[in-house]
């Protein structure tokens, strides 16, 4: 310790030197606070390693999304939920992290000491006040604290960037499923005419308006549904447009036993933020309905049950803050009930066709990565009637001749019904 003052004697001089005063004034008091401070500072800075991450960093919400996947900080029990973007500033999500104070970790065997600091000042452009993390470790052990920050910072850029998550129901909450999907490009979705121009537009709209609904007292949700013969898209069409508007898809399974009327209500009103509700095969989850007026009249032994107007209730019912967008998709749409497909649980019915001649060009186009309208393309085409076949049969035709669009052309007429037999 005597080093440590000698190499420092000039500004310990002048901590000697201001402190006269107070000595006079406290009657030592002053001095000795002084120089126990300084000195504890430097025995500080000779054993720990400190990193400060300022909320005005990049870093410190990858730090944060850090720890709220670490295990140490799971069972902790003084917990903030908050809520982080991606680095496009997107899907935002909710995440347990340590609450303002100090906290300890243990990262690699060596042990971390968390101290999360909370500003007076506020930023102005948030509205958030500043916050710090300060990361200390033994100053043997620092380079824990520098992994630590690189894997922070490779965690939220491999997260879900550029990827659709995926949520399902499970015992009435949002669960994530498997890994994050891909986005599927816009582009290899065919539709006939505008379609999918006019759908996306209809949703951006719909995202930055909320202040319209709000205004009018109208609830901000929005309903679509996706009708049409199987296997031309409807599916694909709903994950390309999340890819492209940078949404998350829950997948509401109806079938599942435990879904109640408690629980469907509860799942469509708070999907995570930022996603789009998907119900797929409307008609198969109520077959039954239009048989039985009522479900939960007839079958009073069965509690714990989905019935129809559970269904319509939780169609209509408060909207998240974030604004809700239901997409229903149903091969058989003459099986639906009016009610259920009504305007304002249903804003827009879009007829996903099977493949008109314009649509099976496009696609021959896109496979073999020709122009549009090539005469290769129409060729194809002018095989087929329009609405003849379904886009995902075409495609699988294609596939068996994935190098030799002309042999594709001169077979094609093994396509048409007569031939499928
Ligand atoms: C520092 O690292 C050593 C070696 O890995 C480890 O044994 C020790 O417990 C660590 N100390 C702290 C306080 O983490
Ligand atoms: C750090 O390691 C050195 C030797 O590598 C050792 O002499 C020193 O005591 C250690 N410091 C602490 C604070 O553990
Ligand atoms: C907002 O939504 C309403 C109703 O759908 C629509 O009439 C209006 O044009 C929209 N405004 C914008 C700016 O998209
Ligand atoms: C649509 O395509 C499917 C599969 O090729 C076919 O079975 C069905 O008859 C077609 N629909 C119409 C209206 O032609």
């Amino acid at each position: 310790m005597n080093q440590l003052i000698k190499n420092n004697s000039k500004t310990i001089l002048l901590g000697i030197s201001s402190g006269i005063s107070l000595f006079i004034i406290n009657g030592g008091l002053g001095i000795f606070k002084n120089i126990s401070n300084y000195i504890l500072n430097c025995i500080n800075e000779k054993i720990y390693y400190q990193i400060d991450v300022d909320s005005k960093d990049k870093s410190f919400e990858w730090l944060l999304y850090w720890l709220s996947e670490h295990e140490s900080v799971k069972d902790s029990t003084h917990l903030n939920a908050e809520t982080v973007y991606n680095n496009i500033g997107k899907n935002p999500k909710v995440i347990l992290v340590p609450s303002v104070g100090q906290h300890t970790i243990k990262y690699k065997g060596k042990t971390i000491w968390i101290s999360r600091i909370r500003d007076s000042t506020f930023d102005m452009g948030s509205g958030a006040p500043f916050e710090s993390i300060k990361l200390s470790t033994l100053i043997n052990n620092s380079s824990a604290v520098n992994e630590l920050l690189q894997e922070a910072m490779l965690l939220s850029l491999n997260k879900d960037i550029g990827k659709t998550v995926i949520y399902i129901n499970s015992e009435g909450s949002w669960e994530r499923f498997g890994n994050p999907r891909s986005i599927r490009s816009l582009d290899s979705v065919i539709l006939n005419n505008n379609l999918k121009q006019q759908l996306l537009d209809d949703i951006k709209s719909f995202i930055t308006n909320e202040s319209w609904y709000r205004n009018r007292g109208i609830p901000y949700r929005r309903g679509y549904l996706l009708y049409g013969e199987p296997g031309n898209g409807k599916s694909s069409l709903i994950n390309a447009i999340a890819g492209a508007l940078n949404l998350d898809i829950c997948i509401v399974s109806l079938s599942q036993k435990e879904v109640d009327d408690r629980q469907i209500n509860h799942l469509l009103n708070n999907a995570p933020p930022k996603s789009i509700l998907l119900i797929e095969d409307i008609d198969a989850a109520f077959k039954s309905h239009r048989s039985q007026v009522d479900l939960d009249s007839t079958n009073s032994n069965q509690i714990n049950s989905l019935t129809y107007s559970g269904l319509l209730n939780a169609l209509d019912g408060v909207a998240s803050q974030e604004g809700r967008i239901l997409f229903m998709t149903t091969n058989r749409i003459e099986l639906l009930d009016n009610a259920l497909i009504r305007e304002g649980r249903v804003d827009m019915k879009i007829e996903i066709t099977n493949a008109t001649k314009e649509q099976a060009s496009q696609l021959f186009s896109h496979f073999y990565n020709l122009p549009q309208d090539s005469p290769l393309s129409n060729q194809f085409s002018s095989n087929f009637a329009n609405y003849q076949l379904s886009m995902s049969q075409i495609q699988g035709f294609l596939l068996k001749y994935i190098n030799c669009p002309e042999k594709a052309i001169e077979e094609s007429y093994k396509l048409l019904p007569v031939n499928l037999s």
